[in-house]
């Protein structure tokens, strides 16, 4: 079973994940959580340099071609071997995050994209995908309420220097996806409380395994 997480900055992807594991735990699931960039040693380091807000001179070709280096990794050393043993993997950001971000925000081939992926991924495909959505100009406040309250460490802020109107268009890409495969996709509404949003993954994730007999 695998399970992918979506969403723009601030939509609180992250707690969600920290707060579904746990109990797909109790249930006696053997959960696998990783998450993009950044899933693996190499990764990691990719991730370093994908998200710092010191590299302007960055052009989308580089940035493209460095998520697909992280995934390539991130698929061979993480997902495969997990899936081949039937754990249940759950990644924060798959490669809707690439259709999104470098297709539909910075405007790259759509086609050239769906390519790439098909070389990095063969098959492969989220079971399901969350998407966590909300407007925009509210996920970014929240985004930059998270980066203003952390001290030290790198400085991981360069897609949140993005002007307002790129995170639109990150939004409307995923509900383009969503409404293309809707039986892959779930959309949820991410301007809610933690807990409330937190039931409703819950009950999707657990209804879904209960189908697929994982
Ligand atoms: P996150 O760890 O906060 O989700 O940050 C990852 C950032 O990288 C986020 O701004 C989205 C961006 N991203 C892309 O632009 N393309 C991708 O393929 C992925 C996985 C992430």
């Amino acid at each position: 079973m695998f399970i992918t997480f979506e969403g723009i900055e601030g939509s609180g992807k992250t707690t969600q994940i920290e707060l579904l594991i746990p109990v797909l735990q109790a249930k006696g699931y053997d959960c696998v959580l990783t998450r993009e960039p950044g899933a693996t040693e190499i990764g990691n380091k990719i991730r370093a340099i994908l998200l710092d807000a010191a590299h302007t001179s960055m052009i989308p070709l580089t940035e493209l071609l460095l998520y697909e280096a992280d995934r390539t990794q991130h698929v061979h050393e993480v997902i495969k071997p997990a899936l081949a043993s039937k754990k249940v993997v759950v990644s924060d950001r798959f490669f809707d995050a690439t259709t999104v971000y470098q297709g539909y925000a910075r405007g790259f081939d759509l086609d050239l994209i769906q390519q790439i992926h098909h070389m990095v991924l063969g098959g492969l495909k989220p079971d399901l995908t969350l998407i966590l959505d909300l407007p925009a100009h509210d996920g970014l406040e929240r985004a930059w309420q998270r980066i203003n309250s952390r001290s030290g460490g790198l400085p991981e802020d360069r897609f949140e220097k993005e002007a307002l109107a790129f995170h639109e268009k990150v939004r409307q890409g995923y509900l383009t996806l969503a409404s293309e495969e809707p039986q892959r996709f779930r959309l949820i509404d991410a301007s809610r409380d933690e807990q409330t949003m937190h039931k409703e993954i819950t009950d999707v994730v657990l209804e879904l395994i209960g189908v697929k007999g994982q």
